[in-house]
């Protein structure tokens, strides 16, 4: 999607987001911050939305949020407002393509269901592993393409125009995010609803 085309359908989504698909898609925010909690120390989440995963972070955790979306921006801040989350340290607007920090400054960076809404999302895998330290940990949690030419498949292929309309391409290929360089796979799982959605944790080679 154009960033432009991500700012109107997200200002639309914001107010309904977390009754709709953010309620049905909890499993692979619970595995990505059971991971980077486990690990512990700082963690940049990349389009952290309405920040629906911000709770479950362990009070020990530093977390910084980004988003493009000023409307899931500010639901992400009234949660941390309402429910006194101070593990969450800042959350900004930014364009995950230019991440504005330094090399190497989170142990842990996680994309939840944001690669296949991105513009260009083999540039953001980059500033991703740009952002996280050497042997630390880049998170994924996406719907990839289903092979093949089966019913969920066409299903997907046929809504593909509709990506703009929808918040996020239906046909979106799991090879786009892992061409990254700097980041070798290590886990790859199914998660709920269905097993649609997919989490992949990726180790920033050194
Ligand atoms: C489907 S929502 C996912 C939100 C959250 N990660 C979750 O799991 O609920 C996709 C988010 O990606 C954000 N986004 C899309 N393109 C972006 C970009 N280039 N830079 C930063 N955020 C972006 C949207 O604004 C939206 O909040």
């Amino acid at each position: 999607m154009e960033l432009e085309a991500v700012a109107k359908s997200y200002a639309r989504w914001a107010p309904v987001y977390d009754h709709t698909f953010g309620a049905v898609t909890h499993a692979g925010r619970r595995r990505a911050t059971g991971f980077a909690n486990a690990v512990g120390g700082t963690v940049l989440e990349v389009g952290v939305g309405t920040g629906l995963a911000l709770p479950f972070y362990a009070p020990h955790m530093q977390v910084t949020g980004i988003d493009f979306s000023e409307e899931m921006l500010a639901k992400a801040q009234e949660k941390v407002a309402e429910r006194g989350l101070t593990h969450v340290k800042a959350l900004r607007q930014m364009d995950a393509r230019a991440l504005d920090f330094p090399a190497a400054s989170f142990d842990t960076v996680c994309a939840m269901h944001i690669l296949s809404v991105v513009p260009e999302p083999e540039r953001v895998m980059a500033e991703m592993a740009r952002v996280c330290r050497p042997g630390g940990h880049v998170l994924v949690v996406n719907h990839f393409a289903a092979e093949g030419s089966g019913l969920m498949a066409r299903i997907e292929r046929a809504a593909a125009p509709l990506s703009d309309l929808l918040g996020w391409h239906s046909d979106f290929e799991r090879a786009r995010v892992l061409g990254e360089a700097g980041l070798e796979l290590v886990e790859e799982d199914g998660l709920p609803p269905f097993g649609m959605m997919t989490y992949l944790r990726l180790r920033r080679r050194a």
